[in-house]
């Protein structure tokens, strides 16, 4: 008797689970471009992520974004940089406004690359080398961007990555590795009005290498934004180094960050930026401290935070391609020129310009989409609310932008590498006409 009780309880279980994935399918709006390129997970060659999405969408919305939450917790209250490894200087400091903005750039050890499962998460992306078809559409790109000299040199990165991921197979991670992937971000440092420091996507404060004793030259640390809920591995360090600042970030970094047992957090951050009131109370402190955050509404993955301050554009995960083509900036490397060719070029990429996956994670009918703490609206609504809130920076000028993987770029840069990157978002230009 029990056991049919309970076959017939998860019998009706699953059904519940089926309907509700068919019925919410059909009600959600797909984008309006075409993404030849979809996701799958293959389990034993069958895709299952149908199968995680209807789970997911069966589930009561909070409890769907503390399991995305946790899962997406840091692993670790430490990141390891070039200091820690080869004991040399990790930071390059460049002034970007003379005394009040300042470009950090910070060298540690890719995450990544001595992950296993990076690779098969990379190949679902879209960039594999392993494969004949992956290595084929690569040199597609390439010759549809720049011929037959981008052919050569596209052979020549497969090359150059199938021989570190080689060396990397044979010896693990150590120093040689390590030195041949070195990954890279820039923090913005700014000096308000009233002599306070804000931090931008902030970067780990080392004592040993002077790095700590300039920012405090400039003033105290008392702000810390945050640029996207997708870059906190360092968050754990600068919260350490500075607890009594202000942190400005997205619910969904505070919720992933807490399950880290060592550290010692504030029950809710200062400002969550995604609260629009929290956010104009705090535009309102800061109005004569020669800073505005911008919140862009809409953007699921990154929840991202752009900041003007002092006619500088801060940025976080919203540039990849930039007019010339070429991703990020010009310290291209066999790794980055890939990345490129695999999945922000034709045919792989929609636009020439985003990889697949930002397309996938606004699409209410992807069910990879459900695998984000912050979900796409079923009325595709999502998209026009980015569109939106990136129009409204866009109407800003800018001299200059600090990107977390652009580095320093000119501000016109920045309005026309925003719009090259999302202009697809409601199919109109984000930028202001010209008079
Ligand atoms: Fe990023």
């Amino acid at each position: 008797m029990l056991l049919k009780l309970l076959g017939g309880t998860a019998g009706g279980f699953a059904t519940y689970i089926l309907g509700n994935y068919i019925i919410e399918k059909r009600s959600c709006k797909p984008l309006d471009i075409e993404v030849t390129r979809q996701p799958n997970i293959p389990v034993f060659g069958v895709n299952i992520l149908p199968v995680i999405g209807a789970f997911f969408r069966a589930l009561p919305e909070s409890t769907r974004k503390k399991l995305i939450n946790t899962q997406n917790a840091p692993k670790s209250m430490k990141l390891e940089d070039w200091f820690d490894v080869f004991g040399k200087d990790p930071y390059k400091i460049e002034e970007i406004v003379p005394g009040k903005v300042w470009s950090v750039e910070f060298k540690f050890v890719s995450h990544f690359a001595f992950d296993p499962e990076a690779e098969k998460a990379m190949k679902m992306l879209g960039l594999d080398l392993s494969s004949e078809e992956g290595r084929n559409t690569i040199l597609e790109a390439a010759e549809l961007w720049r011929g037959q000299q981008g052919v050569e040199q596209a052979k020549k990165d497969i090359a150059e990555s199938i021989r570190v991921n080689e060396l990397i197979k044979e010896k693990g991670k150590c120093p040689e590795t390590i030195a041949e992937l070195p990954s890279i971000v820039y923090m913005g440092v700014v000096k308000l009005n009233n002599g306070e420091v804000l931090l931008y996507s902030p970067v780990k404060v080392r004592d040993e290498t002077g790095f700590s004793e300039w920012l405090n030259n400039i003033g105290p640390v008392k702000w810390v934004v945050v640029g996207s809920s997708s870059h906190t591995l360092q968050l754990p360090e600068v919260i350490t180094k500075f607890p009594e600042a202000n942190y400005v970030v997205p619910m969904t970094v505070w919720e992933k960050i807490k399950h880290l047992k060592d550290l010692k957090l504030k029950t809710a951050p200062d400002y969550d930026y995604t609260n629009p009131e929290e956010l104009a109370n705090l535009n309102t402190l800061l109005a004569n401290e020669g800073v505005s955050l911008y919140h862009v509404n809409g953007d699921t993955i990154t929840e991202a935070m752009v900041v003007k301050a002092h006619g500088t554009a801060l940025e976080c995960d919203l540039i990849y391609t930039r007019p010339n083509g070429e991703v990020f900036n010009e310290n291209q490397t066999a790794w980055t020129r890939l990345y490129n060719l695999a999945l922000c070029k034709k045919p792989t990429s929609p636009n020439n310009a985003l990889p697949p996956y930002r397309f996938w994670l606004m699409d209410p009918t992807c069910d990879l989409s459900l695998m984000q703490s912050v979900r796409p609206k079923n009325d595709g609504s999502s998209c026009t609310d980015m569109a939106d809130s990136l129009r409204t920076v866009l109407k800003e000028d800018f001299d200059h932008a600090i990107g977390v993987h652009t580095g320093p770029i000119p501000g016109d840069d920045f309005k026309e590498s925003l719009n090259l990157n999302w202009n697809w978002l409601d199919g109109k230009s984000l930028l202001q006409p010209k008079n």
